[in-house]
């Protein structure tokens, strides 16, 4: 058996994790919104459409907030056909995914959606084909109390009091080629600015995010940041970063290795943001908001077959395998560890699209493997980040030379008195007996050990067989050790006095 150990200390704390680390997102994509969160003539509908099979699920996971609408969507998107009179509004051809927008579905619902899910918004704009007097008009509309045009076409539309809508994403990824509207560093960089401007002069209490790459592979990453923050610095709170994992290659040891590629993008957006700090001589950090990652590889030969101009096609549908479950678990890791800069990370998505949560159209909801890990660190992630020193193996793979076998994660919830690890272990053969040196806890006692796990890597839930990988109890803490079988996910909770 392998032999490894993690030291924490109690007093060793890289920060205090904000609860937005593990929020989410929904867009208007393939079957996220309809027949996903929103299906009228499903048995659990409740008197809006929402489905409260998945609503249910989603409070239970504790999902801090969601980005809405999109994504790749939000870039076309004209706001205003998703409010008021639901037989009035538009059906559009929607660009960005080629499929039938009803706007059935709109901000008027889904605030009502968010609330009895019990999350929070991240509202993105349309820096596509729109600007700043519509980003500030959208505010207005969802936050204002003032007797004005937006804020009265809301209390008209039936709400008087404001949605309360706090962090807002300045356009998405319009870096890319692929987005509508798509802009040079410079076209962005002054976009934003001047969308920032009237968005925060409109409410002076919400944060903003600038986009920042879509992954760190793009050809203007790096100039792209820095002309964003030498024009938007004094506007904006958080820099996004974007990034989508997979395995096309079948080379398991590496695909596990790349939350470092997780890690090495971050470092990477945190120089450039105290880079341009120095520059500017300013006294604020810029925070990184990782609002877009996840594992996505599996659908894409699949939605070259889908037709065109359909409502709700079933696009992006990817069916998670036990592998991909350790790769989310390992970035999970990757975030909590660098929570001193990354205060938001949204997982792309929640609900059929790229997603935790699956449903069958008229039928019933089902989890995928990645929602486990998720699950856990939403659930029990919250707290003080404490910094873990993993002493172990590596391995080399995948073009990288040093892969620990073991990764992980402490977080201490001084609240709940309880301090939980996460741990993989990327070894596939053999278990780790895995010491933990935790420093600075009074009479720690074990509460839980899940274990994620499955004999085929290959192997994933379905609707006939949902319950082929969930999570089982573990052999438990002994003596402050604990084995983790190969190529498993590991919780452990304990309480403190
Ligand atoms: O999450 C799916 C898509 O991935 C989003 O619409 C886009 O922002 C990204 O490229």
């Amino acid at each position: 058996m392998m032999e490894a150990k993690i030291r924490a200390d109690k007093e060793k704390v890289i920060s205090k994790i904000d609860d937005r680390l593990y929020s989410s997102f929904i867009e208007h994509l393939g079957r996220a919104v309809y027949n996903g969160i929103y299906e009228p003539g499903h048995e659990t509908a409740d008197d809006m459409g929402f489905r409260q099979d998945v609503m249910n699920q989603i409070r239970e996971m504790k999902v801090p907030m969601v980005r809405y609408p999109g994504g790749n969507f939000v870039s076309g998107y004209c706001w205003e056909d998703g409010t008021g009179d639901k037989e009035k509004r538009p059906k559009r051809m929607e660009l960005a995914w080629s499929s039938v927008e009803t706007n059935e579905v709109g901000i008027d619902e889904f605030q009502e959606w968010a609330k009895r899910a019990g999350t929070e918004i991240m509202m993105a704009v349309n820096l596509g084909t729109r600007g700043a007097e519509e980003a500030g008009n959208l505010v207005e509309y969802c936050n204002s109390v003032t007797d004005t045009y937006y804020a009265d076409m809301r209390r008209k539309n039936g709400f008087e009091k404001p949605f309360g809508i706090h962090t807002w994403c300045l356009g998405n990824e319009m870096d890319g080629p692929w987005q509508i509207g798509h802009k040079t560093p410079l076209e962005y960089a002054r976009a934003a600015t001047e969308a920032a401007k009237i968005m925060k002069w409109t409410d002076d209490s919400i944060e903003l995010v600038a986009c920042g790459s879509s992954h760190q592979n793009m050809e203007t990453f790096g100039e792209w940041e820095e002309t964003v923050l030498r024009e938007a610095y004094d506007h904006i709170d958080y820099l996004s970063l974007h990034e989508y994992f997979g395995n096309p290659n079948n080379d398991t040891p590496g695909y596990l290795g790349c939350s470092l590629d997780m890690a090495s993008f971050i470092n990477k957006v945190v120089a450039i943001c105290d880079k341009i700090k120095a520059e500017k001589k300013a006294d604020k950090d810029i925070h990184l908001s990782f609002d877009e990652w996840n594992v996505w590889f599996h659908s894409q030969e699949q939605d070259k077959k889908i037709d065109k101009w359909q409502v709700a096609p079933p696009l992006l549908e990817d069916i998670y395998n036990m592998e991909d479950a350790l790769v989310v678990g390992c970035l999970l890791n990757t975030l909590i560890n660098h929570s001193d800069r990354v205060k938001i990370a949204c997982l792309a998505q929640l609900v059929n699209v790229i997603a935790p949560i699956m449903t069958e159209t008229g039928g019933k909801m089902w989890l995928q493997t990645i929602f486990y890990p998720y699950m856990y660190a939403s659930r029990y992630g919250k707290g003080e980040a404490l910094a873990p020193e993993v002493i172990c193996d590596a391995y080399a793979a995948g073009g990288k030379e040093a892969i620990p076998y073991v990764d992980a994660s402490v977080v201490w919830n001084e609240k709940e008195r309880e301090l939980t690890v996460f741990a993989v272990n990327r070894n596939l053969k053999d278990s780790v007996r895995l010491e933990l040196d935790l420093t600075g806890f009074k009479g720690l006692k074990p509460i839980e050990h899940k274990v994620l796990n499955h004999e085929d890597l290959k192997a994933s839930n379905s609707p006939d067989e949902p319950e082929k990988i969930t999570p089982k109890e573990g052999s438990g803490v002994q003596d402050s050790v604990v084995t983790l079988e190969p190529h498993s996910y590991n919780m452990l909770r304990f309480f403190a006095e």
